[in-house]
């Protein structure tokens, strides 16, 4: 079966850059993004290619070539779902904040509103694809959704988790180091998983395609974030040990990396990972395990969050301590809000946490990041209902200018390892700040010896003074 028809739900980071790409790679297959948020359509359509909802490296340029020709983004989404071969479900799975699983379980009423709008909207045959990081076994609730909602049309399920990074999407897209498809035995089944596997061709090579089970497929999902996360947990957590004893984190990463069975990769001690993955899939894994009753299995992954939090808030304790134990009235600059550099988006990013824990001791925060806009970052804070809007505004304010951002104040603190911070003239803001001038780099991306030469007191994450 070749597919010529592809319909994504869910215009957002993955299903927008994912569809471009397929879009680029495969002339021949019609590809529309439909979501009910019209802004994030029309910006998606915008002939301002500075303008696209999602900064991603890569991304403006190919949405120029592919869009108009076979890329489209609507909000005519009954309509694109009849038309379409094979449908994706790319809609948000975030963590539940109401009722049984509050905090921990991945809310699914997304993924069943589209179930059910698919089943409505269909009239022939489709294959339908789960993109959204979902709870191992989702795949049995949206066959038995469209099995019973539906027109009589026949349903194939699969699982296609994205293991695209933000920041680096585009390059992640096109070359991957694996796809996996999850589906079931049937011969049907199996015709689907070639159908989806022939599109990945066009640009991936066979062996990294790889078939599983629709379970397997999806619990590899939760699994390759939580390990991933682990490894930042682990470091983050030998970083505080390295800090008492003398020890330098970036020796001990580079070490320990060297061994090829531990490998060199995501071994950089930080101020906390962030993101809108790691921390909810790992809640979602924790909420798994306990409703089988699997309690220890629970306890181990839970504890990679609590050691995040506990980097987090150790990173905000120790610029308090260090700045004589106030920080009232004292400006601060945050250079960086984005949870990792080139990205726009600032979900669960440490900076945010780092900014509310200084707020309460009542500091006067200065930030600049390079991409991400001034009505994001306060609606990051006032989602934490921490204080007052009005509180948040006249506590903390947002420069486009890092200079002006960084003048009169008494420290500075990394939240963001942006590349342009490096090549700041480190002397002229040194000069404009107030002695002693702290830097605080939660992203160890400075060099140390440098700053130190100019006069100021440098902190990094992971070297004892
Ligand atoms: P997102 O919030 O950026 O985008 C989701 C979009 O779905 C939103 O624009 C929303 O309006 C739309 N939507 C929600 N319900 C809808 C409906 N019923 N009909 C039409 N549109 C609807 O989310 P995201 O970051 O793209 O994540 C999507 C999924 O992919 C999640 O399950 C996430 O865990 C997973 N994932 C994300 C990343 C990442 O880097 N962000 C990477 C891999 C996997
Ligand atoms: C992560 C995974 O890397 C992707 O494979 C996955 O598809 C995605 O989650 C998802 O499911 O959403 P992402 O969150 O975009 O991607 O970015 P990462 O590069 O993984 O970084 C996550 C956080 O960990 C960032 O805050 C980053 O700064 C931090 N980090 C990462 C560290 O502190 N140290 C490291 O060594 C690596």
């Amino acid at each position: 079966m070749k597919i010529k028809n592809i319909c994504c739900i869910g215009a957002g980071y993955v299903g927008g850059p994912t569809m471009a790409v397929i879009a680029k790679q495969c002339p021949n297959i019609k590809v529309t993004v439909v979501d009910i948020n019209q802004a994030r359509i029309d910006a998606w359509n915008s002939d301002d290619f500075n303008k696209l909802p999602i900064f991603e490296p890569g991304l403006a340029e190919i949405v120029k070539e592919a869009r108009g020709k076979n890329l489209f983004f609507s909000t005519n989404i009954d309509k694109t779902i009849d038309e379409a071969d094979m449908i994706f479900i790319s809609v948000n799975t975030p963590t539940k904040t109401y009722g049984k699983g509050k905090g921990m379980a991945a809310d699914l009423k997304y993924i069943e509103l589209c179930a059910r709008q698919i089943a409505k909207a269909s009239k022939q045959n489709k294959i339908v694809v789960e993109k959204s990081t979902l709870p191992v076994r989702t795949a049995s609730a949206i066959k038995s959704i469209l099995d019973n909602t539906g027109n009589g049309v026949q349903f194939q399920i699969l699982s296609n988790p994205e293991f695209l990074a933000e920041g680096t999407a585009v390059q992640d897209l096109l070359d991957p180091d694996r796809i996996l498809i999850g589906g079931g035995s049937s011969e049907k089944d199996q015709k689907a998983v070639d159908a989806l596997a022939d599109i990945y061709a066009n640009w991936v090579p066979k062996d990294k395609i790889l078939t599983t089970n629709v379970w397997s497929s999806e619990l590899s999902k939760l699994t390759a974030n939580a390990f991933l996360a682990q490894r930042v947990s682990s470091i983050n957590a030998m970083s505080e040990i390295c800090e008492k004893t003398g020890a330098d984190v970036r020796e001990v990463s580079k070490a320990i990396g060297m061994d090829s069975r531990i490998g060199s990769k995501f071994l950089n001690a930080s101020v906390g990972f962030g993101g809108s993955c790691f921390q909810k899939d790992i809640l979602n894994l924790v909420y798994i395990a306990k409703s089988y009753g699997l309690n220890e299995v629970a306890d181990y992954w839970e504890q990679v969050i609590l050691m995040n939090e506990h980097q987090k808030n150790r990173f905000s304790d120790n610029m308090v301590s260090t700045l004589y134990n106030t920080v009232s009235g004292k400006k601060i600059t945050f250079l960086g809000w984005a949870f990792k550099k080139d990205t726009n988006d600032t979900r669960e990013s440490a900076a945010i946490k780092v900014a509310d824990n200084l707020l309460n001791e009542q500091a006067k925060i200065s930030v600049y990041d390079p991409k991400v806009s001034e009505e994001r970052i306060y609606t990051d804070l006032d989602y934490l209902n921490t204080r007052s809007s009005d509180e948040n505004k006249s506590l903390l304010t947002i420069n486009k200018d890092p200079y002006d951002a960084c003048k009169d104040s008494h420290a500075i603190t990394i939240l963001t390892e942006w590349d342009e911070f490096k090549s700041y003239d480190w002397k002229s803001i040194y000069k404009n700040m107030q002695k002693p001038a702290f830097v605080f780099d939660g992203r160890g991306l400075l060099n140390k010896k440098e700053l130190e030469e100019i006069g100021f007191v440098y902190y990094n994450i992971g070297t004892g003074n």
